[in-house]
């Protein structure tokens, strides 16, 4: 078969915020860039992040405190020097963005309005209505576009060119007639987003299969803190579609089935406003222990009627037209029905501050990068406060692109050869003909439900056991899989087989992170080891898998600062 080789400077995986973001930097810097998608640029799930981009931009605010409720957020996980990056230059990422066309809404005397999010001291988050994700996703896709930034969509990325510690291309296939190709790069950065589809509900765009981490992984590299998953308060009941946080940051309620205001109990304080892991815990206790509303009494209410109907088109319009569209119910008029969704991977391609990939915990890759939600900085620690994810990917992905721009010429090319091709062929040839007699779709159902019941948002050593035996199984079952279309053109079938391999991957990794930590951190609840544990576990999890698929860990000390670890209470 004919294979060609494309050679570039630059070979980016994924066209999400961040991946447009370093695209643009580096065209800009007269580099040859090529990003390849698996989707359309503007399908990205950035563009389903509602609520808000933070930046301390008000006379109240400041970037110290911006560095202090990310680090308290984060239950003290995250890398102090990271987070002290990241916060000092959200003021001018917001700026450059907005100079680039992208509209926020705006206070009374015309500066950009700010609304309060769950666990920030001031209001912080800028926002576009509740569209703010496609706000930016459609002006940095423009920029990079009007750049001359090549994009090729409709390429799925299945493997890296990766030898001896060093990174020189990528191989794909285009969907459109699953013809093969090889990438071949100086660098190679991938912006490939979350893994939040393992779990049944959740918030995840389908795309989301957390391909890039797995691609990683199968060459023993290692993935971090992979046992930190957020789960979002409030998805819609039964779909799991997200429902802002700006609902409650613009002033929604949550009431169980007694009409108590439940999260007087749970933070007193702050109340609907605390973390996103503490009201999620809090909603699936109330659910647990009999409170839920809805079908199954499975969700909770919340209330947005107060603000009245011109606010709620104002500020809220499209969480209204989701609400009525998904549940039939018109939050100007009742309560709607949210759950808790899997929404947020904290953990990811372990990397630096300008986006290095490592090796391991002394060494990086030479020529391979990471930014965005695929990538573990780590800003996030075991909790992600809302509207850090929108700053995250737009200020790192930028900022990695500057970085690879000034490394280029230290990197020395490395040929490609045709052979490198290989793997993902024999991968494809094994699926397309494979006569077995699983199912994809069932596989999948069984890996996700097993997922949201053992380690979703309460963990015991035992559920977390039971769920590695069963994903030994669905592992050992997915050898007998079967699908039904042979075709070459858009062959959904193949590509929905190829990305459940990565979801059964990557989730071992969320599984045995989540057996050895055996402490209470952030998003990381083990009801058997309910507090948090600085002595033995303030370190971040490094996690390796053999060719096996078994998986070994490591730890790394977490990057201190000016913010001693102390209780969190809100
Ligand atoms: O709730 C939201 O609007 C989501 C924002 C985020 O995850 O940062």
């Amino acid at each position: 078969m004919e294979i060609p080789i494309i050679k570039k400077d630059v070979i980016i995986v994924g066209a999400g915020l961040a991946g447009c973001a370093a695209a643009r930097e580096l065209k800009k810097s007269g580099k040859d860039v090529l990003v390849l998608t698996k989707l359309h640029p503007l399908r990205s799930h950035s563009g389903a992040a509602q609520g808000g981009v933070n930046a301390a931009l008000s006379e109240e605010d400041d970037i110290e405190l911006h560095m202090f409720d990310t680090v308290k957020g984060s239950d003290y996980l995250a890398d102090q020097n990271a987070v002290e990056l990241m916060c000092s230059k959200a003021p001018e990422t917001i700026r450059w963005i907005e100079k680039m066309g992208a509209v926020f809404s705006r206070r009374g005397d015309g500066k950009i309005a700010q609304r309060p999010f769950g666990g920030q001291s001031k209001p912080r988050a800028c926002f576009a209505k509740d569209r703010t994700g496609l706000t930016l996703l459609q002006t940095i896709y423009e920029q990079a576009f009007k750049e001359g930034v090549e994009f090729w969509d409709e390429w799925y990325v299945a493997d890296i060119l990766y030898k001896d510690g060093k990174a020189y291309g990528v191989v794909a296939y285009n969907l459109r007639d699953s013809k093969p190709a090889i990438f071949n790069a100086k660098a190679v950065m991938f912006a490939t987003g979350g893994y939040a589809r393992a779990f049944k509900i959740n918030s995840n765009a389908h795309a989301n299969t957390g391909d890039g981490l797995s691609i990683f992984a199968r060459h023993g590299l290692p993935l971090e803190d992979m046992e930190f998953v957020q789960f979002h308060p409030s998805g819609l009941a039964g779909s799991g579609i997200l429902i802002s946080e700006a609902a409650r940051g613009e002033g929604g309620k949550l009431y169980n089935s007694k009409g108590e205001r439940f999260m007087e109990k749970y933070a007193p304080e702050k109340m609907e406003l605390a973390p996103r892991d503490v009201v999620s815990r809090a909603i699936a206790n109330e659910i647990r222990e009999g409170r839920g509303v809805g079908p199954d009494n499975m969700a909770v209410y919340l209330d947005l009627t107060h603000l009245g109907e011109e606010k709620i088109m104002e500020r809220l319009p499209e969480l209204r037209d989701l609400a009525l569209t998904f549940l039939g119910q018109d939050m100007v008029k009742e309560p709607i029905m949210i759950t808790v969704t899997a929404h947020y991977s904290m953990g990811g391609i372990p990397v630096d501050i300008d986006g290095h990939v490592r090796k391991n915990k002394e060494e990086f890759v030479e020529g391979l990068y990471a930014a965005g939600e695929c990538a573990c900085v780590s800003v996030h620690g075991a909790n992600r406060l809302g509207a850090n994810s929108l700053l995250e990917a737009l200020f790192f992905g930028r900022h990695v692109g500057e970085s690879i721009a000034k490394d280029l010429d230290n990197i020395s090319f490395e040929e490609a050869q045709k052979i490198e091709a290989n793997r993902m062929l024999e991968e494809m040839e094994f699926l397309l003909t494979n006569n077995g007699k699983e199912s994809t779709a069932q596989l999948r159902k069984e890996l996700q439900d097993s997922m949201f019941e053992n380690a979703g948002v309460f963990r015991t050593e035992e559920s977390l056991i039971k769920q590695k035996e069963k994903l030994k199984e669905l592992k050992e079952r997915f050898k007998n899989i079967r699908i039904e279309d042979k075709s070459k053109t858009f062959n959904t079938d193949l590509q929905e087989a190829i990305e459940l391999g990565h979801m059964l991957d990557y989730a071992a990794f969320i599984v045995e992170g989540a057996i050895a930590r055996r402490e209470s951190r952030g998003a990381h609840y083990r009801e058997d080891f309910t507090k948090r544990d600085d002595e033995n576990f303030l370190k971040h999890t490094l996690a390796y898998m053999d060719e096996e698929g078994n998986i070994t860990l490591e730890y790394m000390d977490v990057v201190l600062g000016k913010f001693e670890p102390q209780e969190r209470k809100y």
